[in-house]
């Protein structure tokens, strides 16, 4: 899991974190379109995020992700998981319908942090993204895609080095996403970077990265 930001306050994370709107003058517009599917984001600090919303977010993320927690190394633990989700410096991209402002299609959550490197002196800024979670019937129209390219852009305002992320190694389909579609590649503490082979094969996921 990431590590949290240090009480530094002179490092891009501090700074970002003390900042409310992280989206004011970024270069691209909280909106999605693909032939007439519409969709609006909003972005929400953890503070202002309607209870609704938390609860759909965990929902969503519990009916797309119960199966690969119940059977990776650590199990599933909704508790541990709400403490990460509602985190006090937590992030929120929302996808709702422009039509039906009602219908929700899907989330994006992250934070700035700082992360290890394989150098023991030198620590990381990170966009990193805890988790990004869309409706079946949202998928594979390019929104996820499009949040991530939000995630990135959201990075580069704030000087962070890289996105990153986390994901179980038998959720083929984020991994071809994230590394075919993407560009992602394995981040140098991910233990498939990091570890010999045999060492590397007891981890159930990897942690992946893009410079930006
Ligand atoms: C993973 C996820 C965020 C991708 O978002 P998306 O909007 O469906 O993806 P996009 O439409 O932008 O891109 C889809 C591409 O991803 C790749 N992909 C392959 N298998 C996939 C799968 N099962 N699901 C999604 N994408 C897949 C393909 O390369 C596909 O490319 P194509 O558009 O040329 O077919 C979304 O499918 C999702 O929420 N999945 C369930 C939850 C999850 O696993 N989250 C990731 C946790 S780490």
């Amino acid at each position: 899991m990431p590590t949290q930001p240090s009480g530094d306050s002179n490092n891009k994370v501090a700074a970002a974190n003390r900042v409310k709107s992280l989206v004011d003058g970024i270069n691209l517009p909280l909106k999605y379109e693909r032939d007439d599917w519409q969709v609006d984001i909003d972005y929400y600090h953890i503070d202002d995020l309607p209870d609704h919303l938390r609860d759909w977010s965990f929902q969503t993320f519990k009916e797309n992700m119960l199966t690969l927690y119940t059977n990776s190394n650590d199990g599933w633990d909704a508790e541990q998981k709400k403490n990460e989700m509602f985190a006090k410096e937590a992030r929120y991209l929302i996808a709702r319908s422009r039509q039906n402002p009602a219908e929700l299609h899907g989330m994006l959550l992250f934070q700035m942090v700082q992360e290890e490197t394989m150098d023991d002196d030198t620590l990381c800024n990170a966009a990193y993204c805890y988790e990004i979670q869309l409706k079946e019937t949202a998928r594979g129209k390019g929104l996820g895609e499009y949040l991530m390219k939000l995630l990135e852009n959201i990075g580069k305002r704030w000087q962070m080095d890289k996105v990153m992320l986390t994901v179980f190694k038998a959720n083929k389909g984020a991994f071809d996403f994230y590394i075919k579609k993407l560009g992602f590649e394995l981040d140098e503490i991910s233990p498939g970077a990091c570890l010999p082979a045999k060492k590397a094969r007891l981890f159930d996921y990897e942690i992946l990265c893009k410079k930006i």
